[in-house]
């Protein structure tokens, strides 16, 4: 099957649900959200996806609070019972800053009481500012397999349960220039070897630029598409690839690529600010479940106005809008 036309089709569907979402605002605390995310069996992993942070210190109006952000989720996640965070990419806003800026995010990470994991974005990668987006992984996350140069990596958080990192700003020359989400040749061959390797265990990927374009007006910033039938015809191999998680977009969703779910996170920076919580269990020999929904930060005084009134505002109401499928259940196949 046509994997855009299905992506397409899904996400015109809840298309209905984001229009109706403008005429009727979410009730974003009509319920705890720990309540919603009660699973039985054992649990395999809590972790909060965040995606596009847009962190800058840099004066500007667009996201006029975006260096605030970070420090009140960090102080946020550090309340709840989790495993680890995990980031899927723009985590600068103007990535030739990155190289002055990549000491205050970090200083922000470093406060997390659990350990995090990011891929980068198309604002973390713009022109030639390689060696600063690899000090920032070193920096962050560690080696985690990266010491060849790469920036696509992969990590277990529990027994039969492996992350894979994808790179979407892999272009030819290390010099990324373009919106788009693209990845070599060698990062799909190393994906082949890598869940090959890992056979046995269910898999799920982060990337930042997700391999569907949610709505036909925005394919100015999609994945590139010769890329997309090659991941696509990748991952069919692998039905034990259950679940993706994106961002880019700044709206959220869900989708299915392949034998795999696709959530799209919600951006961090638009107004309420919100990140996805998950929690996968393993309910008996074989068979998973995965709770989802969102949580929104706690924003306080100047920050909360600043980015609830005037431009800022009315594009994340626009994008917020866009959003549907916040929480949901699914079921997972574990391998046995
Ligand atoms: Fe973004
Ligand atoms: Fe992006």
């Amino acid at each position: 099957m046509d994997a855009s036309k299905l992506g397409r089709r899904t996400f015109l569907k809840g298309f209905g649900a984001a229009a109706a979402s403008l005429v009727i605002p979410a009730a974003w605390d009509a319920e705890p959200a720990q309540a919603r995310l009660a699973l039985d069996g054992k649990r395999m992993a809590r972790f909060a996806h965040i995606t596009d942070l847009h962190f800058t210190n840099r004066p500007q109006n667009r996201y006029p609070t975006s260096h605030y952000h970070i420090r009140q989720a960090v102080a946020d996640l550090n309340k709840q019972d989790l495993d680890f965070v995990l980031f899927t990419g723009d985590m600068f806003h103007f990535p030739a800053d990155m190289g002055h800026e990549m000491a205050s995010l970090t200083d922000a990470l470093k406060g997390l009481k659990v350990p995090y994991y990011c891929c980068f974005g198309n604002h973390d990668a713009e022109g030639d500012n390689v060696a600063a987006r690899k000090a920032f992984m070193k920096a962050n996350i560690g080696d985690q397999g990266l010491s060849k140069g790469d920036n696509y990596y992969t990590f277990s958080p529990s027994a039969g349960l492996r992350f894979i990192m994808l790179d979407t700003t892999d272009v030819e020359g290390d010099s990324y220039h373009a919106w788009t989400g693209y990845m070599r040749e060698t990062q799909y061959q190393w994906l082949e070897r890598t869940l090959q390797a890992h056979r046995d265990e269910t898999v799920f990927i982060g990337m930042h630029h997700p391999p569907i374009t949610p709505y036909p007006m925005m394919d100015k910033l999609k994945f590139d598409a010769k890329g997309q039938q090659r991941l696509l015809h990748i991952l069919n191999q692998f039905p034990n690839v259950q679940l993706m998680f994106a961002g880019h977009y700044h709206f959220g969703g869900r989708n299915t690529f392949g034998p795999a779910e696709l959530l799209l996170g919600p951006s961090l920076v638009e107004h309420p600010h919100p990140y996805r919580m998950v929690e996968v269990h393993e309910m008996a020999k074989g068979r998973g479940a995965i709770a989802y929904d969102w949580h929104k930060l706690e924003m306080h005084g100047d920050e909360d106005h600043a980015c609830e009134f005037g431009t800022a505002g009315v594009r994340s109401l626009g994008l917020m809008g866009l959003s549907y499928n916040r929480a949901g259940l699914m079921t997972l196949a574990l391998p046995t």
